[in-house]
């Protein structure tokens, strides 16, 4: 038999899987670093303990036009801005030439800069897990308010970017009942098409407290959505990485989107972090804020259907969907694996219709985001997350990577692929 064929049968558990020819690693760093106006500034911040680089740990990934954006959560002290890019050019060149840039504040480092929150203006970026560039050139930025040690600092809120001026364009506070001190907003999806702006909603997991906010843009109001498929998986809360091991209770994490359909609206796909099963609902249904509410006897909980199980080993952090091509990308946490399953092809999703694209016990631990820009290229990055929560980063690894590959490169060979 082949090995690939011992594998997939499980019967090779021993070996160090690298199954990694269809991303290539653009980026990487042991330790992120910023961009800082002068030396004596950067020791000066090592000095005063603003900035720890060990407990930065980047996280999030998204491209826009000429700017990569990379996400540092606050999750520890000494993260010296949550909210950052570096500069690409078109062939990508920058990239080529430094493989460990140092990361940019973005829109600036005084947004950045904690201190005197409460009556800042325009309002501060404290803690942000994931970000979203829309159709419409607008950045939308989670930024969850939560710092070191639980810490809350005002509520989660919204903040928009205007991505073609770098200006602010408007932010919004969740509302009292929408969040409590569990609460932990971990991604962002937005839900609007370049013909109608004005016209966007918003989708916030709440990953402690298994509900789901959705924002609509043209009332700039939310509302409250619960089921009990928000919740996470007994059954699913073990999980391993290198030496350590632990039980999660992550609910809802993550959504990704249909194309459109006639009447402008889109499936939904979701899924919580300890879990292996897939649903999905109806756009329509979670904009519509009295067919949700929890108060109302014409809430409809059928809306939401089992898509299927993506099996043992199959717990997943961030998924998106790339409407060129219907293939659904995902992260597979456990497996240190980017997994795939191409929604117009018809198939369940199980087993036998999900592909990996890439797997890597070394340089894929933790694969923490992933999206697909405009131009069709995947984009992921995988950081040590365990090692960084249960331990410290070890400053003597590569320990962050970002990979990218043209989508159709990157489902080529595998079951995800076009017909
Ligand atoms: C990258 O290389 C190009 C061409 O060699 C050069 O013009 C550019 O300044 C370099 N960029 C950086 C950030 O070093
Ligand atoms: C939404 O409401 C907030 C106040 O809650 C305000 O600051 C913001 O500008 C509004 N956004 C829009 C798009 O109207
Ligand atoms: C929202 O749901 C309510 C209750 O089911 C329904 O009466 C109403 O027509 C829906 N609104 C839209 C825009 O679909």
């Amino acid at each position: 038999m082949e090995l690939w064929t011992l594998v997939c049968l499980g019967l090779l558990p021993q070996v160090v899987l690298s199954i990694n020819t269809r991303l290539t690693e653009v980026l990487h760093w042991t330790l992120v670093d910023y961009v800082f106006g002068s030396p004596q500034e950067r020791q000066a911040a090592l000095d005063s303990g603003r900035f720890v680089p060990q407990n930065n740990l980047a996280l999030g990934v998204e491209r826009w036009g000429d700017k990569l954006f990379i996400t540092v959560p606050r999750f520890k002290s000494g993260v010296w801005s949550t909210l950052n890019y570096i500069k690409l050019d078109d062939k990508l060149a920058d990239i080529k030439n430094s493989t460990s840039p140092p990361l940019i504040p973005y829109p600036n480092l005084e947004a950045n800069t904690l201190g005197g929150e409460a009556k800042a203006w325009p309002p501060k970026l404290t803690s942000v897990v994931r970000v979203r560039a829309d159709a419409c050139d607008r950045l939308w930025v989670m930024d969850s308010a939560v710092i070191e040690n639980n810490k809350q600092l005002g509520p989660p809120k919204l903040m928009v970017y205007d991505l073609k001026s770098d200006s602010l364009l408007f932010s919004y506070s969740l509302k009292d009942k929408e969040y409590n001190e569990k609460s932990l907003f971990p991604s962002i999806t937005v839900d609007v098409t370049s013909a109608n702006c004005d016209h966007a909603h918003v989708y916030l997991p709440d990953v402690y407290n298994y509900n789901l906010v959705v924002y609509s843009l043209q009332t700039n109001e939310t509302h409250l959505v619960t089921h009990n498929y928000f919740h996470f998986d007994p059954l699913s809360g073990d999980f391993s990485s290198g030496k350590f091991h632990w039980q999660w209770q992550d609910g809802i994490f993550n959504l990704a989107l249909s194309p459109v359909d006639r009447e402008g609206y889109r499936l939904v796909y979701f899924h919580a972090l300890a879990s292996t099963m897939e649903f999905v609902v109806a756009s329509k249904h979670l904009q519509n804020s009295s067919m949700m509410s929890s108060d109302s006897a014409a809430q409809d909980f059928s809306a939401f259907k089992v898509l299927g199980n993506r099996g043992m080993g199959g717990q997943s952090s961030a998924e998106f969907l790339d409407e060129e091509t219907g293939v659904l990308f995902f992260t597979l946490v456990t497996k240190n694996a980017v997994g795939c399953w191409n929604s117009f092809k018809g198939d369940e999703y199980e087993d036998k219709s999900i592909g990996i694209i890439a797997q890597d016990e070394e340089t894929m631990v933790f694969p923490n985001d992933l999206k697909v820009d405009k131009k069709g290229n995947l984009w992921v990055i995988s950081s040590p997350l365990p090692e960084f929560f249960f331990g410290n980063l070890n400053p003597e690894n590569v320990n962050f990577r970002v990979f990218m590959s043209p989508v159709r490169l990157a489902i080529k060979g595998t079951v995800c692929d076009e017909m």
